[in-house]
């Protein structure tokens, strides 16, 4: 029996984000800028990950806590060996949306392996359609057309409603968004613009690099005339609106200029078995420990119940120059 779960600010627990690596093929400036790797840099070992068993395993206990929307993200998730098999597993427990955030590289590949594993949906990070631009972004050599091949596969195996995620960044790539509406509306999928957020301590972030959601929205609105579509549940990340001629839409992720902190109801578990109640805490619970000690699953169930509780986040609401440079997570060690 499902035992539903509200904390401090009476926010259930709706989402789950799975990390299932720490490691990237690509330097995105805003994630995992290349200068974050000095010689010590310490990735998660084998034996530190989580195992799909594991992963299978605490799944079950969220969803029993009312998660209804599992999403697996990295680092680069298609770089964790077999992830079809972990996919598999997921696809198997009744009731839930399983779906995946990549940004794209190896889906030309993998995308009938994951579809045929019970993956129904995903989701691409990509930031421009300019080949420098594209390249300026991910500080990485990768040709940008194997990403677009890895969308129109995706297509092709028959996953569905595919998303683009763009993060906008001042100077850098906003002079991408109205060639990203075209293309995309034309392919018919919804393409989502994220504001540049303060996540981490390594991505140099500046409200000046920041171009607020409104202004996209303008932007797009001058050409392509768009409307408001009401939210597909509470809590929903994105902000959708859809173009008036019928032709698809777009989101707008506004965590800097319009927080939405009040309905958030994600965890996270990091790649290590960590979970975490804010993108932007520094601390988080060892479930692994609870696991690799012999908890049962009562044990574990309890746990949960008691953080989720006694959770209060609301940072994005709460920003301020000080809170910038409060000690954070990485992004791609807790997921995207
Ligand atoms: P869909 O069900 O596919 O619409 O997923 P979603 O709305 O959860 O969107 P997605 O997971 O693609 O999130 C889009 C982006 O929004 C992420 O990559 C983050 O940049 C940002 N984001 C997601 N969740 C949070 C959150 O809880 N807090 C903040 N501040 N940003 C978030
Ligand atoms: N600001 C906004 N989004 C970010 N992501 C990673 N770092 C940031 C950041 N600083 C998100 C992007 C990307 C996903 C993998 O993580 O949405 O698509
Ligand atoms: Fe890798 Fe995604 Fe982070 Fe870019 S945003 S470095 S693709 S994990
Ligand atoms: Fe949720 Fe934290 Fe993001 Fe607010 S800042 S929406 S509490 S993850």
């Amino acid at each position: 029996m499902t035992k539903s779960l509200t904390d401090q600010l009476n926010r259930p627990l709706h989402d789950l984000r799975i990390s299932v690596t720490d490691r990237c093929n690509f330097r995105c400036g805003y994630c995992m800028p290349t200068e974050m790797f000095g010689h010590d840099h310490h990735f998660l070992g084998r034996e530190e990950l989580l195992n799909f068993e594991e992963i299978e395993r605490l799944v079950r206990i969220f969803v029993e806590h009312g998660v209804k929307k599992i999403r697996l993200t990295g680092g680069e998730p298609l770089l964790r060996k077999e992830l079809e098999n972990l996919i598999r597993l997921l696809a198997a427990i009744p009731e839930i949306d399983v779906t995946l955030t990549t940004n794209g590289t190896f889906l030309d590949d993998q995308a009938k392996r994951l579809k045929e594993a019970g993956l129904k949906r995903i989701t691409v990070s990509l930031d421009s359609l300019d080949e420098v631009t594209f390249a300026a972004m991910n500080d990485v050599k990768f040709p940008l057309q194997g990403v677009l091949d890895g969308i129109d596969a995706a297509e092709a195996a028959g996953l569905s409603s595919i998303k683009i995620n763009m993060v906008v960044k001042r100077g850098i790539n906003d002079t991408s968004i109205l060639p990203m509406a075209r293309y995309f509306r034309e392919k018919g999928h919804t393409l989502r613009f994220i504001e540049f957020m303060d996540v981490g301590n390594t991505n140099g972030w500046g409200l000046e690099e920041v171009v607020p959601s409104s202004e996209i929205l303008k932007t797009i609105h001058a050409e392509l005339p768009l409307e408001p579509v009401e939210p597909g549940y509470r809590g929903e990340v994105a902000k959708r609106w859809r173009y008036k001629d019928g032709s698809g839409e777009i989101g707008l992720v506004s965590s800097v200029t319009q927080p939405f902190c009040g309905d958030c109801s994600r965890a996270r578990l990091s790649a290590d078995g960590i979970l975490y109640t804010c993108l932007f805490t520094s601390a988080g619970y060892n479930l692994r420990g609870l696991l690799r000690g012999g908890s049962s699953d009562e044990e574990v169930s309890l746990i949960l119940t008691s953080l989720w509780e006694a959770r209060k986040d609301r940072y994005s609401e709460i920003r301020s120059s000080d809170t910038v440079n409060l000690p954070k997570v990485e992004m791609s060690y807790i997921g995207g």
